[in-house]
């Protein structure tokens, strides 16, 4: 008799990582593979964190600090927080991991964008949960769709803010007029991954006094892996009611975070020149990008992140045609947008590749199912919104 697993597991289809570079690189024999896949920032690490790193790999024969004592107490004092409202994990995913298997169980509701960070379905899945994915309006969240989802069952509410994969943002203003709406005793998580890369600062949604009013279920994931370079540390935290950060605690490993993770987090922190500089190559980048994607006439959806989405018409084809090339892309299928590709921002050697590598695809539009010639001024009505707002 084999054991069975309940229906949920059962309909997962495993996360794909795709192969090692090295491997992709000698299986192809390819020259030089770049990878704009991930959103990783381009720059690297910190170079404090990198010597924070060599410091500490003398002691890892030590169980590392089950409280991350340091880091907290320096993350606390950057965001304006105390220490208790705060919960470190092995990365973001971890986290919303644990405030899932502590708030819910099996036949309770969460609702969420669809597209957005695939882990909330994921999770939902393994636990038997009811996730309701509700459709991005112009590519961005539909709040109004969702306060109108939230029922009796519903315990929980993701909000990627702004979202992978499309890399845009609700305001703050939006995200009032939900919060006004929706059971104060609903748990709403806004997953700020990409938060200093936001452009858009007036209107981004400044959620930490509400978290620290404490009169509601609000909270805040962040992450190490995407500004400050350390995604292979796995590492990324939460800010939420002390209340809930207690139980969330109780439900945790107590070695949940490496030490090296802790140490380079904690000398990251110090190091805002190195995000300064993240944040300010990515938004060249971007301009880079943007210009000359008008250039070959294809569309893309303004972002505030450090990636974003390009209409390529047949996104896979264009994604397996670039790995050919050497360079690799996120194709879109799986999240239900077939006809576009997520390229993350590179360092400018790399994004000068990649336009060179579409330019050279691009000289046969019609493979992709591409009309001929340029297209007019705005094409994607779905992109509308991201178009307006940035004025892109
Ligand atoms: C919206 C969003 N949240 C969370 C994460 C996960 O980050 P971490 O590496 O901290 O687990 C990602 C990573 O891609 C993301 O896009």
């Amino acid at each position: 008799m084999k054991p069975k697993v309940h229906q949920g597991i059962e309909k997962l289809v495993p996360y794909d990582p795709g192969k090692p570079i090295e491997e992709l690189q000698r299986e192809m024999g390819l020259e030089r593979v770049i990878k704009l896949a991930s959103n990783e920032n381009a720059l690297g690490p910190s170079p404090r964190a990198l010597e924070a790193l060599e410091k500490s790999l003398s002691e890892i024969h030590r169980y590392p600090d089950g409280s991350c004592y340091y880091l907290k107490n320096k993350a606390a004092e950057k965001l304006g927080v105390s220490p208790q409202h705060l919960i470190f994990g092995n990365g973001s995913n971890e986290v919303i991991e644990l405030l899932m298997r502590t708030y819910l169980r099996p036949g309770d509701k969460v609702v969420y964008g669809e597209p957005a960070f695939i882990v909330y379905k994921l999770i939902s899945l393994a636990m038997d949960i009811k996730g309701v994915g509700i459709p991005l309006k112009y590519l961005t969240h539909d709040l109004e769709a969702m306060a109108q989802a939230i029922d009796g069952d519903t315990k929980m509410v993701f909000v990627a803010n702004p979202n992978n994969p499309t890399g845009t943002m609700v305001t703050h203003q939006e995200v009032m007029a939900f919060l006004e709406v929706i059971p104060r005793d609903v748990i709403v998580v806004f997953d700020e991954a990409y938060i200093e890369f936001v452009e858009d600062q007036e209107r981004f949604p400044k959620l930490l006094p509400l978290v620290l009013k404490e009169d509601r279920p609000l909270v805040l994931m962040r992450t190490f892996s995407k500004i400050y370079g350390l995604a292979g540390l796995r590492i990324g935290y939460g800010i939420a009611p002390t209340q809930m950060i207690n139980y969330m605690n109780r439900v945790r490993q107590p070695f949940n975070v490496n030490s090296l993770a802790q140490a380079a987090a904690l000398a990251a922190l110090d190091d805002d020149e190195h995000v300064e500089r993240s944040r300010k190559m990515v938004q060249e980048g971007k301009r880079f990008l943007y210009g000359e994607l008008k250039g070959l006439g294809l569309e893309y959806v303004a972002s505030e992140t450090n990636f974003f989405l390009i209409h390529v018409g047949d996104g896979k084809r264009v994604y397996q045609d670039l790995l050919k090339r050497g360079v690799i892309v996120r194709n879109m299928a799986g999240y239900g947008l077939p006809q576009y590709i997520r390229v993350t921002v590179g360092t400018p050697e790399e994004n000068a590749i990649f336009i060179k590598e579409l330019k050279v695809l691009m000289e046969h539009r019609e493979r992709y199912g591409l009309p001929h010639g340029l297209p007019g001024e705005k094409g994607v009505h779905l992109c509308h919104r991201a178009f307006s707002t940035n004025g892109q």
